[in-house]
């Protein structure tokens, strides 16, 4: 048994209509993956992504959802309608929202549980700010953070985390690999279904370093931003995929 390696896109807050060629692009890249690929672009792009991306194998996702499924939450946008839209992913917890929009382990939780409810897989964000490993404080922080916003998860339903030490995202800055291989190994420690879930590396994933942080027994693949927006760059990425399939342990 081996769990499948994930290269995901998060393109934040760009991207026009005018760019969904994208996903033609890396067509020939996904074609070849050992690897399942999935593009998080903004909102109001998911809908045509996800008409443009599923002839090339390519899943797209949410970057956020509410935890409610419907109501007067003028502006946020619940899992549901990422699934009408065609999202099969949602990342929730980024770190970009929990400091942006000051959301909190509990938040993350109850976006996490509206996500499975319906029907989307959500993408769980925990990391360390710089002064929070500085202070050596890192693992505790991303234990607080997964024991605060891990849903029970029943017979069926899946789910990804994403480790991104916040000091890593957008810095080109990464932490070192033995670094990476230590807090997976304590991420899935902590998972209730450790052999199957998957744990994705993030934070200035880039063409030249993906390959060793994908080769890590314990990285089951990447979730990349700046990177993804560049299609050269993101196929790349996708190239970088070994083949992973060491015995689970
Ligand atoms: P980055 O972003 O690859 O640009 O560092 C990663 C992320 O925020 O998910």
């Amino acid at each position: 048994m081996t769990r499948r390696t994930l290269i995901a896109g998060n393109w934040k807050m760009n991207g026009l209509a005018d760019g969904l060629g994208f996903f033609a692009e890396i067509a020939p890249a996904v074609a070849k993956a050992d690897a399942d690929v999935l593009v998080c672009p903004p909102a109001t792009l998911l809908r045509d992504a996800a008409r443009l991306a599923a002839p090339h194998g390519v899943r797209v996702g949410g970057q956020d959802c509410h935890a409610a499924t419907s109501g007067a939450h003028t502006g946020d946008i619940s899992a549901a309608m990422l699934r009408d839209a065609g999202a099969s992913h949602v990342i929730v917890g980024h770190s970009e929202r929990r400091a942006d929009h000051g959301e909190s382990d509990g938040d993350v939780l109850a976006k996490a549980e509206a996500a499975l409810a319906a029907g989307v897989t959500p993408i769980i964000c925990v990391g360390e700010t710089r002064e929070e490993r500085e202070a050596g404080q890192a693992a505790a922080v991303v234990a607080r953070q997964l024991a605060g916003s891990l849903p029970v998860v029943s017979p069926g339903m899946e789910l990804v985390i994403a480790y991104e030490p916040v000091w890593a995202i957008g810095t080109g800055l990464t932490a070192s690999v033995e670094d990476v291989a230590a807090m997976h190994d304590a991420i899935r420690d902590q998972l209730p279904e450790p052999l199957t879930t998957c744990i994705l590396y993030g934070g200035s994933v880039k063409p030249d370093n993906a390959a060793e942080l994908l080769a890590l027994a314990d990285v089951d693949g990447a979730l990349v931003g700046g990177a993804s927006l560049n299609p050269l760059d993101f196929m790349a990425i996708i190239k970088a995929v070994s083949r992973k399939s060491e015995p689970l342990r």
